[in-house]
């Protein structure tokens, strides 16, 4: 796709279907993600494929579900208090992380970096969006195992149902790839409802308010007086979705830059240093972590753009379709039928010499700096990993926070190394850009 676009800003994909565009122009990204957005949107073929896993969740619907939702959570995404929850949850998380990756560093072992960042982003989006500790990373509850292996189970098998045809028909006849999803799902749920009603109970029972001060996503929406707690699984469950794979893969992926690019691994380690002053030496990840402050990690400016470079790079969502409502033309005069897909594609436009010059395919963090260091951002019609216009990332900013708080505190205490530098490195062909097999690493205590 990417060698397509360099040839071909906007091209058709002919099939026995529905027509599929893919276009690489920020003159169409803008026209379908703002300029004309109620004409384009997930459309019932997605929510007929996403409906088992993510109900009307905020990633399944448009029109007035989504626009109720998205005004909730938007101000709950907003708050102090979600703000300090979030970030106390992303240091305990991070430190936890640390401490395997220095036993690892300690013994001289490898460590399989991008399933322990998966482990840890699922673990801290949970207990943010529930306000219970999940513990995947060291898999203390049996029920929690469960819940993350299902979670996982349900969304490749929920990926499926977009390469198989027959899947309606599997699921009427409860057979196959479709009754396991209907079994991972049902045990997702299971243990959601219960939180949720674990939830309410406490919450009627108490005698103060001091439950309803909670910072977790959940206790938030349950502020309201009706629990509608089908709407409200879906509301969080959404959430955990949307933060889990997507944090993780790109700290993946920017470990694995770190290795392939040393100079800039150091340059961030130094940044680190200066910013946190602990420029005289770091002790454990332990001490470490709470002098990475609000303020500290605000002037990381080299970091947030090491972090930034890695997603123009490679995006946690590579290829993004939307659904056409009515006929339409695109601004570089391309003609879109009522239900034709068109899809912008982060991944090919990352690499696009006439989006970012001639070095385009260059891991450069410096072309997002500005003169005076500062971190300079692109329009989001060229930088697409986030999505733009309405329906931009809500989770944006959280993640950066986690993503600089997980970053500070490894390339602070450790410096990395690809265990195997010859082993070619690629993604997975799947809907988030994961590492395919996993990223073998070494690291070492950098004290
Ligand atoms: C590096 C991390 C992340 C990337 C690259 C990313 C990227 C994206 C993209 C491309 C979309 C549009 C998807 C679509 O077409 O529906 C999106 C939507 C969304 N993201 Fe993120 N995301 C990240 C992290 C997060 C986190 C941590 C959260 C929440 C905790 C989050 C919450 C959301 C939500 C709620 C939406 C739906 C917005 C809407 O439809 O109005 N994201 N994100």
């Amino acid at each position: 796709m990417t060698h397509l676009a360099a040839k071909h800003r906007t091209y058709r994909l002919l099939t026995p279907f529905r027509n599929e565009i893919y276009t690489s122009d920020p003159r169409n990204v803008e026209y379908i993600l703002k300029t004309n957005f109620h004409n384009f949107g997930k459309g019932s073929y997605n929510y007929d494929n996403l409906r088992d896993l993510l109900g009307d969740g905020i990633f399944a619907v448009d029109g007035e579900k989504w626009r109720e939702q998205r005004k909730i959570s938007s101000h709950e995404f907003s708050t102090k208090m979600l703000r300090e929850f979030s970030i106390a949850i992303f240091k305990k998380n991070a430190v936890k992380l640390a401490n395997i990756v220095s036993d690892a560093a300690t013994s001289n072992h490898t460590l399989e970096i991008q399933d322990l960042l998966m482990k840890s982003t699922l673990d801290s989006i949970f207990q943010v969006a529930f306000g219970t500790e999940l513990d995947s990373m060291c898999g203390s509850s049996e029920e929690g195992k469960k819940f993350a292996d299902a979670f996982d189970t349900s969304s490749a098998l929920t990926l499926w149902r977009y390469v198989d045809v027959f899947w309606k028909l599997k699921k009427f006849l409860n057979i196959g790839s479709e009754a396991q999803l209907k079994e991972n799902t049902k045990i997702l749920n299971e243990f959601v409802f219960k939180l949720i009603n674990t939830r309410i109970q406490q919450l009627q029972s108490s005698k103060d308010d001091s439950d309803n001060k909670r910072g977790d996503i959940l206790s938030r929406f349950l502020e309201g007086n009706e629990f509608d707690t089908r709407y409200l699984r879906d509301i969080i469950l959404n959430f955990v979705i949307a933060g889990k794979d997507t944090t993780a893969a790109t700290l993946a992926w920017f470990i694995y830059m770190l290795c392939k690019y040393p100079a800039v691994q150091e340059r961030i380690a130094k940044e680190v240093k200066e910013e946190t002053m602990c420029e005289e030496g770091i002790s454990s990840p332990t001490d470490f972590v709470s002098f990475i402050t609000d303020d500290a990690l605000e002037k990381m400016n080299y970091l947030h753009a090491a972090l930034t470079e890695t997603l123009r790079l490679y995006p946690a969502v590579p290829v993004d379709a939307k659904m056409c409502f009515s006929e339409d033309t695109l601004p570089d005069g391309y003609s879109v039928n009522k239900g034709d897909t068109v899809a912008y594609q982060p991944y090919a436009m990352g690499r696009m010499k006439f989006i970012w010059g001639e070095d385009a395919e260059e891991y450069r963090p410096e072309r997002w700096l500005h003169e005076n260091g500062k971190f300079q951002p692109e329009s989001p019609f060229k930088f697409t990993a986030f999505q733009a216009g309405p329906r931009i990332c809500l989770g944006k900013d959280f993640a950066y926070r986690q993503m600089k708080i997980f970053s500070a505190l490894m390339i602070g205490c450790f410096r990395f190394e690809l265990n195997d530098d010859k082993k070619i490195v690629t993604y997975k062909t799947m809907i988030n850009l994961h590492i395919d097999g996993g990223l073998q690493i070494r690291a070492f205590h950098r004290h």
